[in-house]
Parts: structure tokens; C-alpha cells; sequence
């Protein structure tokens, strides 16, 4: 697949150099990355045209969106790769590839120039995302996928559950960032439960910030349970999709990423988890 690339529509999409990622990196506010997933999935459900993922992605730079995440699987079983395609030629902000370590999605990435991919697990048979890539395991596969992406000049992120080993190996593999994996913390069903995840991402955050790591956190966030999430110190940015996507088929995507992003920026800064 050739991508035929019109001119950066912003510095976000202006295949940054090192210094860009740097100042990309040393963003205070916590930015929200809109995942669009979901709408190309009511639209492979027909196999028609509609909705538009693409379009989903201009109303969602419309509502506020930081970043657009897309999520190009080895099965294209939603996002396919015209999507990809127009994607990075229309989105002005940052534009994030989730992608598997498969060589042939790496070679998209490294001609397609995302802003940021995050490398994350693909099971086929999962409906989702399902936890964090074990980087310990794969640390050298990890780190051959992080060093083509970065000699594209493309910030590597990668989607790990918070365990500190888990960070240590992403730092030695050569990410610039990690998206720590919330599910822990959104599937926990007792306030005991929520405390340790919270913790657990505490923990993590600390981690990270000592390895020189930016530190992300997303999965299974949702209008109900983002504000103590927002209100931990140390997270840059959070990926939400189902969400966000769900709530914007009956309020429209402007109004569901202006509302979140409302609940990321208002959150209280101290928060506990086991408070509410
Ligand atoms: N971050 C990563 C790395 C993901 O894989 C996903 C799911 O595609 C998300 C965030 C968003 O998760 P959710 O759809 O539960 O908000």
C-alpha cells in the first residue's frame, strides 16, 4: 500500500522531529484521544460506507479532541486501510496508530507517519483490546518494532499494564511513552477492588516518571468512571473509545468529547478512589 502524503496540516501531523516529540512529550494539561474505532464497526457491520470513521474524527477535532486514535488490526475488522489513509490526511491534531508488532503493520506505520503509534497485543479472538503487551516476554521484538518507528521519526508508545517490570522493559525497549492499561481499575467491582487498582497506577505513574517515561492510561473509561482516573497526578493523556462513541449516537460526537474532556479538565486533583 503507497500513501500518497499531502502536506502537514499542523505540527501534530509534521512527522516530528526529535525535538518535536520532546515538546509534544512536555505537555502539562492531560490531552483526550478520541478512539473511532466503534464507528467503523457499525459500518463494517453492513459492509457499506456509513458512518464514516473519517468524518467521526473531524466531529470529534470539532469537540475538542486532542488526538485521534484509530486502530489498524491485523484482521481490519473495523478500521480499514483507506481509513488509515485519510485519516492521516485530514486529522490536524495528533494523530495515534494502535497497532500489533506484525512486521507488515509496522511497514504501514513507517509510510503512513502517525504522530504516535502505540504497540499494543491482538488476539483475534478478543472483542477488544484485552490488557496491557507483555514487553518482558517480547523484548526483542518489541524493541526491532520500537527502533523502525523511531528512526521514522514517530513517537512510540506502549499499551502496558502497571507493573513496574512491564515499565522497565519499555524503557530499556525504547518507547517514549506508555499508555498504562485502566481495565484493572474499570472492571474492579468493590471499592477494595477500585483502591488497589488505583494504587497499582500510582505506583506505575511513579515508575514511569523515574524511567523518563510520558505515561497515558486508557480502557474501559467511561463518564462514570473517569474523574478519579483524571484526578491522578502524572497522566498526560487518556484514550477513551466505547465510551465516548456510545454516548455520542444520542448526544452527537461534538457534544460527547466536549463532556468528557470537560470531566478530564475539572477533575479534583487528590482524589481517592476509595472515597467515593
Ligand atoms: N487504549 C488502547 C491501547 C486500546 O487498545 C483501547 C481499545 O481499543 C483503548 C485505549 C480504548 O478503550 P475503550 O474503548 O474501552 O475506551
Amino acid at each position: 500500500m503507497r500513501f500518497n502524503l499531502l502536506p502537514a496540516h499542523s505540527a501534530y501531523n509534521a512527522h516530528p522531529s526529535d525535538a518535536l516529540a520532546r515538546r509534544l512529550l512536555d505537555t502539562r494539561m492531560p490531552l483526550l484521544g478520541v478512539n473511532i474505532d466503534h464507528v467503523a464497526t457499525v459500518r463494517q457491520a453492513r459492509g457499506t460506507d456509513e458512518p464514516d470513521p473519517v468524518w467521526a474524527a473531524v466531529e470529534a477535532e470539532l469537540g475538542g479532541a486532542d488526538s485521534i486514535t484509530f486502530h489498524l488490526r491485523e484482521d481490519r475488522r473495523h478500521i480499514q486501510d483507506r481509513d488509515a489513509r485519510l485519516l492521516r490526511e485530514t486529522v490536524s491534531v495528533k494523530l495515534n496508530m494502535e497497532m500489533a508488532i506484525a512486521d507488515e503493520i509496522v511497514d504501514i506505520a513507517v509510510e503512513l507517519l502517525p504522530t504516535q503509534c502505540s504497540l499494543v497485543p491482538e488476539k483475534r479472538e478478543e472483542l477488544t483490546t484485552e490488557g496491557g503487551l507483555d514487553v518482558v516476554t517480547h523484548q526483542s521484538r518489541v524493541a526491532a518494532a520500537v527502533r523502525r518507528l523511531r528512526d521514522a521519526k514517530i513517537i512510540t508508545n506502549a499499551f502496558i499494564e502497571p507493573i513496574p517490570d512491564q515499565l522497565r522493559a519499555s524503557a530499556d525497549a525504547g518507547f517514549h511513552a506508555v499508555e498504562l492499561w485502566t481495565g484493572g481499575y474499570a472492571h474492579a467491582r468493590t471499592p477494595e477492588a477500585r483502591g488497589t487498582a488505583i494504587a497499582e497506577l500510582r505506583k506505575a505513574i511513579a515508575v514511569g516518571h523515574e524511567l523518563g517515561l510520558e505515561v497515558h492510561g486508557g480502557h474501559g473509561l467511561t463518564y462514570r468512571n473517569i474523574t478519579p482516573i483524571a484526578a491522578l497526578p502524572g497522566l498526560s493523556e487518556f484514550n477513551i473509545g466505547h465510551s465516548i462513541v456510545s454516548r455520542a449516537v444520542f448526544v452527537g460526537m461534538r457534544k460527547a468529547v466536549r463532556e468528557m474532556k470537560r470531566l478530564i479538565q475539572t477533575a479534583p486533583p487528590t482524589r481517592e478512589i476509595g472515597s467515593r
